[in-house]
């Protein structure tokens, strides 16, 4: 028997600390998405190039319960106003996830309300449709993070089906990567993306790995050698040249991919998430293509591509029937794979 026989009106809590960042969201399910706060640790891991995970967790729960009480006093509301309680179950850093997992499942024994655990994934592949207009089921998803580029077909929550993923690094890691190079510092994507707006994106020719390899799969690990070649090549002077290359060509492998999905599923919506779902130029280019191509493309809003509570708050919310009064039990899931969800019921 599900918690919530007919959910009404309710508001959920959203928790997220699978990684670098910490989110609280509170969602409404009439009224929307009243608030969100973040902290990002992108400063403290910086000076170690990647992320600590023992400092993650440290400093998820240093910030978590600060950012509770701003969500709560922007949204105007308390935690006697808390109906339920999403939390980031995994995948992620086991000790980051207990962070969230332990703080969720313990408030929601203080105040008698539910929990949920969601994929962090599910968090990102349903986010676009906080955004105004969002788009429709069928859709076709591209997820881009820091730890994953997957092309799915989404036919409803819960409901999706894997269509091609990178065969070694993600898209994300790449331009991290690439960027360390470059020595833009960590995480570079952002950073890359900045350096490649002065340089020009055909002065080297960088391999499009897997372009014409006839699925839906990627390849990102050459492009990244490609360009430490060019690097040790060409030295610091050409770096808005190799930071220029280097994205067009993820950006030209990454929308032909989108293309090839639409066009093997005949679906007409196409929805980015996840971190890189935030790069200018893959923007531009798919808004161009749809344009062209006549298809439809949905993005979050731009401050919830990159990890939030908000997307976990609004998985939450789409999976209320779910939600369980834990007594205090509860697991974290590091490794999680997402096409093992089923449909709320
Ligand atoms: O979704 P996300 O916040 O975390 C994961 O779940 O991985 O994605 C973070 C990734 C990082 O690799 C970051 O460099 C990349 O997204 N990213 C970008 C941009 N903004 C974030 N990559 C390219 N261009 C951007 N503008
Ligand atoms: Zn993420």
């Amino acid at each position: 028997m599900p918690y919530f026989a007919q959910p009404t009106l309710m508001r959920v809590l959203g928790i997220e600390t699978s990684c670098d960042e910490t989110g609280l969201a509170l969602y409404d399910t009439e009224a929307g998405l009243l608030a969100h706060a973040l902290h990002s640790q992108v400063a403290m891991h910086a000076e170690y190039g990647g992320v600590v995970p023992e400092l993650a967790s440290r400093d998820h729960i240093r910030r978590a319960l600060p950012l509770l009480k701003q969500v709560l006093a922007e949204a105007g509301a308390d935690l006697a106003g808390i109906d339920a309680i999403a939390y980031t179950q995994g995948p992620g850093l086991a000790g980051a996830l207990l962070v969230g997992a332990s703080l969720a499942n313990g408030l929601g024994l203080a105040l008698g309300v539910p929990t949920i655990g969601i994929h962090h994934l599910e968090g990102h592949l349903l986010s676009p449709l906080l955004s105004d207009p969002k788009p429709e089921f069928p859709f076709v998803a591209l997820l881009v993070s820091g730890g994953h580029t997957q092309l799915m077909r989404v036919d409803g929550v819960g409901r999706y089906e894997l269509l091609g993923e990178t065969v070694d690094d993600a898209a994300g890691e790449a331009f991290d990567k690439t960027a360390q190079l470059l020595g833009l510092g960590y995480p570079g994507g952002p950073a890359l993306a900045r350096l490649a707006e002065q340089g020009d994106a055909y002065k080297f020719k960088l391999p499009r790995p897997m372009l014409n390899s006839h699925n839906l799969d990627f390849s990102f690990a050459g492009l990244k050698t490609a360009a430490l070649t060019l690097v040790r090549k060409e030295g610091p002077a050409a770096a808005a040249d190799i930071a220029a290359g280097f994205q067009e060509a993820a950006v030209e492998v990454l929308a032909a991919k989108c293309l090839a999905a639409l066009k093997q599923t005949g679906l007409k919506r196409l929805v980015v998430a996840g971190g890189v779902g935030a790069n200018r130029s893959l923007r531009s280019r798919l808004d161009a293509e749809a344009e062209q191509k006549r298809f439809e493309v949905f993005y979050p809003p731009l401050a919830l591509c990159t990890d939030n509570g908000a997307m976990i708050a609004f998985a939450g919310a789409m999976r209320l029937a779910e939600a369980q009064n834990r007594g205090g039990g509860f697991t974290v899931k590091p490794r999680w794979d997402l096409g093992s969800l089923a449909a709320p019921t």
